[in-house]
């Protein structure tokens, strides 16, 4: 894999300013965005006011714990446009996310949002390795959902060229990626999988197609994933953050030249990480649930959002912003079986060692008398589609479940082709049980 390290000259300074510079530019941006919320959003004012504080109680970042969160419940309830900050007509841009239940959130950009998006999605592309000029094929969902055209703009921003495939038809994004020979790829790690299914069912060396990076997220991956993935395709994969309620993708993204975790852009966004159940503020390196603050966003400000995803906030690197580790999940998605709490990331690393085994799976929770019990779909390489092979692959992966994850599960290997393949974000849990 080609060295894909920056050249002098070709990063922001704020990338690499010194700490005191990064925290000065947070102060003095939070308190605009604090005076923004309250002045402009009669949401943020009576939520602030509820809560007994003002914009000017902030004099350092610490007092931002002093400030009240804002959660998924409050933009539901505020649907469509209850929480913005800017009038209606100042908005040129809305995206929402299909809540699993209920009404979808809406969030709303102004002219100046779409800039700066544009410009943290560029900055990230060139942190996973890319250049002006390069070719992006860009495989998120275009839409409603942030990943399409979040990425697009991004990319143009850079200088590149822009093929804008949108998801789905595998097919198609194949002979697109072997024809126009684009230099970087971005897509969820998910749907790279099926991509790559659909090389190997042509007969296609996925090792000798342009791509040399691929820019994955939208959904939890492991490292063991993104070794399989560089592996098959001779690539680098490098990792992408966002959230529609914050920005979109773009709000943090590792370095090519690290791969340690995902540099926050803490210019726009203060990142906490606080106790999921009490909420206090936890210090850096501890894990928890990390929270949002936006500094410069006019058209919807968060202040303190809680994503629900779990991490831990590390030391700058590659660049002196702060790092957030791989996310290994979201709260929601998280899986209480017999006691033992679990994620999909961590049977995603256990499937990842069994050699006869392809990385597409889906865990079904059902229900039987009083027990939970859990099955991982999963399915045979066409290598190992014996049914000695199988039944041995179903044996190691129980194995290694068990012994590393200290849970008893069944394991169900199909044949190639049978577990359920992705198009965007995949659904890894099904749960049948039943509700209440
Ligand atoms: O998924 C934005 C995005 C698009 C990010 C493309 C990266 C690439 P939402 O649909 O609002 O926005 O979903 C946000 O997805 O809270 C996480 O739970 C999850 N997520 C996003 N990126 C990652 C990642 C987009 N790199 C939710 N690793 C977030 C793990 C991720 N989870």
């Amino acid at each position: 894999m080609e060295d894909l390290a920056p050249r002098p000259g070709d990063l922001e300074p704020i990338e690499t300013a010194s700490r005191d510079e990064i925290a000065a530019l947070q102060l003095e941006r939070l308190r605009w965005s604090l005076a923004h919320a309250y002045a402009n959003s009669p949401f943020y004012r009576a939520h602030f006011d509820a809560a007994g504080v003002h914009p000017d109680d902030l004099r350092t970042l610490d007092d931002l714990a002093k400030f009240p969160f804002t959660t998924k419940a409050h933009l539901r309830e505020t649907y469509p446009f209850g929480m913005f900050a800017a009038p209606r007509e100042k908005i040129v841009r809305l995206h929402a996310s299909s809540g699993t239940t209920g009404k979808p959130t809406v969030v709303g950009y102004t002219a100046a949002d779409i800039e700066t998006w544009a410009g943290l999605v560029a900055r990230s592309i060139r942190a996973s390795g890319g250049r002006p000029g390069d070719m992006v094929h860009v495989a998120y969902g275009y839409g409603l959902f942030t990943g399409g055209l979040g990425a697009h703009y991004g990319a143009e921003r850079l200088g590149c060229t822009v093929v804008p495939v949108s998801g789905g038809m595998t097919e198609r994004q194949v002979t697109l990626i072997e024809d126009f020979r684009p230099r970087i790829i971005m897509v969820t790690p998910s749907y790279m999988l099926s991509i790559l299914d659909e090389y190997r069912r042509r007969g296609l060396d996925p090792r000798r197609s342009s791509l040399a990076i691929g820019i994955f997220g939208a959904e939890p991956w492991t490292n063991a994933m993104r070794r399989e993935i560089e592996q098959a395709f001779d690539m680098h994969a490098v990792d992408i953050y966002g959230l529609s309620e914050v920005m979109g993708p773009g709000v943090a993204n590792e370095c090519v030249e690290t791969k340690d975790g995902l540099h926050i852009w803490e210019d726009h966004f203060y990142p906490e990480i606080i106790d999921p159940e009490t909420g206090r503020v936890l210090p850096d390196g501890a894990p928890g649930e990390l929270v949002f603050t936006t500094l410069t966003k006019e058209g919807l400000p968060i202040i303190r959002y809680r994503t629900r995803d779990l991490t831990r906030l590390l030391p700058g690197t590659a660049r002196s912003m702060r790092r957030m580790e791989k996310v290994t999940g979201r709260s929601d998605d998280m899986i209480i079986l017999r006691g033992v709490n679990l994620f999909p990331t961590q049977i995603e690393e256990q499937i990842l060692r069994v050699k006869g085994l392809a990385p597409h799976f889906q865990i079904e929770l059902t229900r039987e008398g009083r027990m939970d019990e859990m099955t991982v779909h999963v399915e045979a390489l066409p290598e190992a589609a014996s049914d000695e092979a199988r039944a041995a692959a179903e044996a190691e992966l129980r194995h290694h479940i068990r012994s590393v994850i200290g849970v008893g599960a069944r394991v169900n290997v199909g044949a190639p082709g049978t577990a359920a393949r992705s198009e965007g974000k995949a659904r890894r849990v099904v749960d049948k049980r039943p509700k209440g």
